[in-house]
């Protein structure tokens, strides 16, 4: 691959595009995005292991005065932070008489139940039994072993992230009709990104597939350009991975914001009253940069959140459609091949 692009890329990070290409008149990438390929990289994302580690939220909406609740594959789980900061979780009804716990408040670290005061300090307590959890600076996981069913692991399979120090993070969170898979298959067709999201992405290219013989390396190359506005562009190369069987990466690996990375995990919740799947999906964005102004941009961070929140919710709007409608042709064999 060559990378003599990317060089100009890094002294000039933002590109005005002279010939803009029409929508419809852009490179057909459908014969490249061949759905053996990407169910290829379905199936080895699935076989790798995540010690049933689930992602449930954001770190910071974990909270000392009220839990954060969450249903994963039909159990209700709730987590807090106990009286030294440290995340607790565990099942959300209560042992008593099954009051639902996530409207119960948290008092000085100890969840208090509201129907008749049972307290929950994050211990084994009156048939109560909480969940290992772990809070990775920007997301919290909490090891469902009954509803994962494999071998558990002490700690989650956290993807590689910027130092938080010269980061920005956002945490973006919608709900789809769908299972995790239908999440991560939209995640692994790298090509469908100038077509489908016009509004973000232009000039995209794959520039390298993985064909299942690369171990480590197994994941797709995409050159492409964030639009900002008008004809200005951030051109970039990124690499998209999966790490575990619920979790894609987007690394950029050259160009404005290297090392930056957008996660996307993927959490089952349990099915709706129609019997139909509903899958949480959780996107971390840790942008990184070494350009000044970048310490101003850290500081905005509150201002900033919003911003990249919607950007991440009007392209999720439409991946969750594209997942969403994937799980419908599957569940009722129309999907194609
Ligand atoms: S139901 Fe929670 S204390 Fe009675
Ligand atoms: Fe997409």
């Amino acid at each position: 691959m060559s990378t003599g692009g990317a060089g100009g890329r890094r002294r000039l990070p933002l590109s005005l595009r002279r010939h803009a290409v029409p929508w419809e008149r852009q490179r057909p990438t459908w014969r490249e995005a061949r759905p053996a390929v990407i169910a290829g990289a379905l199936k080895r994302a699935q076989a790798r292991p995540s010690g049933n580690w689930y992602v449930v939220g954001a770190s910071r909406d974990v909270r000392g005065d009220r839990p954060l609740a969450r249903t994963v594959a039909g159990q209700e789980v709730v987590a807090w932070r106990d009286a030294a900061g440290r995340p607790v979780a565990g099942p959300g009804i209560c042992p008593h008489l099954g009051a639902p716990l996530r409207d119960s408040p948290v008092r000085c670290g100890t969840l208090v139940c509201h129907w008749h005061g049972l307290a929950l300090d994050g211990v084994p307590f009156a048939g109560w039994e909480p969940f290992p959890a772990h809070d990775d600076g920007v997301l919290l996981w909490v090891r469902l072993d009954a509803v994962g069913g494999e071998p558990p692991l002490d700690a989650p399979v956290v993807p590689r992230r910027p130092a938080p120090a010269r980061a920005l993070t956002a945490v973006y969170a919608g709900v789809g009709t769908c299972e995790p898979e239908d999440v991560v298959a939209n995640r692994l067709d790298p090509w469908h990104g100038a077509w489908f999201h016009p509004y973000s992405f232009v000039d995209l290219t794959v520039a390298g597939a993985p064909d299942g013989s690369h171990g480590s390396e197994d994941g797709f190359t995409v050159d492409v350009s964030f639009k900002v506005a008008g004809r200005l562009v951030v051109p970039v190369r990124a690499v998209f991975t999966a790490p575990g069987p619920r979790t894609v990466v987007m690394r950029i690996t050259e160009g404005e914001g290297v090392g930056s990375v957008v996660e996307t995990h993927a959490t089952p919740l349990g099915t709706d009253e129609r019997g139909r799947p509903r899958t949480a999906v959780v996107e971390a964005v840790v942008a990184a940069s070494g350009r000044p102004g970048f310490a101003l941009a850290r500081g905005a961070a509150p201002l900033l959140r919003p911003l990249v929140r919607a950007a991440a919710g009007r392209l999720w709007r439409d991946d969750l459609a594209y997942a969403e409608r994937r799980w419908s042709l599957r569940s009722t064999g129309r999907f194609p091949g």
